[in-house]
């Protein structure tokens, strides 16, 4: 089957290159609000945020925390509204995201991403749906720059739980797709029952990628080929076109080639384009790739 492929080097908050209702499924990794290797690129789209960070060396208030936490959620939200605009009746929305742990104004503690984005979308339309948890045995808190379980050593009560699991938040929009009668398509995408039986269960044991000790690649946080396979083959249909608000390194593209899906894919950072292109090399036959730059 020919399937057609799109990176855009924009900003994903406007996506005024799709036509509503023309997507069948989102499957993105966003930035992790309250996890410091995205602090410059939120303060970067967002100046709002910049100044905050500022004005909370300032004051040091507990406010201007939350102020800041809640403007890295209204920013990723523009992105949520603009797919809920994109997505066709039924289209499904993976959103792979973490919580934060991080101390502020000398205080530990959680920024529960996971419920932050599921407000965010339930105002935006989206109808919530059971969520998968991803067993990520890498994740440490660390606590004033050491390891694992610190706080107190052996001794209760001031330890800390170890976030072990990233969320994979699943939404709907609208009512549920419909096909008509014995549609082919439907059956050539059907998966298999031991499939079935291991991708609709709520916890995923799947191995994240090994980080490369290039900064660059390091900065996408690229996640596993086998969690997006997973989603492609779980909400779509062959031909249908799937979107990657926040695509990095360009998994989502890659899965979608590999199993006959259209794609599109938005990045800022158009130094990734290397390793973007790199990722989907050599491409298959039937795949057409175009890129292309809003600014241009
Ligand atoms: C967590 S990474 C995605 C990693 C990706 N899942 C992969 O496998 O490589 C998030 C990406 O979103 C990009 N980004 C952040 N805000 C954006 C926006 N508003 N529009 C488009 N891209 C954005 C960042 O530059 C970064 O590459």
């Amino acid at each position: 089957m020919q399937t057609e492929h799109k990176i855009i080097l924009a900003n994903s908050q406007q996506m005024p290159e799709l036509a509503d209702s023309s997507i069948h499924l989102m499957v993105t990794s966003p930035p992790y609000p309250m996890i410091k290797m995205w602090d410059t690129q939120f303060a970067t789209i967002n100046p709002q945020i910049a100044r905050l960070w500022q004005k909370l060396e300032a004051d040091g208030e507990e406010e201007t925390v939350t102020q800041i936490y809640d403007a890295m959620h209204e920013t990723l939200s523009r992105t949520w509204r603009e797919t809920h605009r994109v997505l066709v009746d039924g289209g499904i929305a993976c959103i792979n995201i973490g919580d934060a742990t991080r101390t502020l104004n000398g205080k530990f503690r959680l920024f529960p991403n996971h419920s932050r984005i599921i407000e965010h979308c339930e105002k935006t339309g989206f109808t919530t749906l059971p969520y998968i948890l991803w067993k990520k045995p890498t994740t440490k808190p660390k606590y004033k720059g050491k390891g694992a379980f610190l706080g107190s050593g052996f001794l209760p009560p001031n330890a800390y739980v170890t976030l072990d699991c990233e969320f994979i938040l699943l939404f709907r929009k609208g009512k549920l797709r419909h096909f008509p009668p014995n549609d082919p398509r439907r059956y050539e995408s059907a998966f298999t029952k031991q499939q079935r039986d291991e991708w609709f269960t709520q916890i995923w044991d799947v191995i994240g990628t090994r980080q490369t000790t290039s900064q660059i690649e390091r900065r996408t946080a690229a996640y596993p080929d086998e969690i997006v396979n997973r989603l492609i083959r779980m909400f779509t249909v062959k031909g249908d076109t799937v979107l990657d608000p926040f695509l990095g390194s360009g998994t989502t593209v890659k899965l979608a080639m590999q199993n006959d899906r259209n794609s599109i894919g938005y990045e800022t950072d158009e130094k990734l384009l290397p390793l973007i292109e790199k990722k989907l090399t050599p491409e298959p036959a039937t795949c057409k790739l175009s890129i292309i730059n809003r600014e241009n």
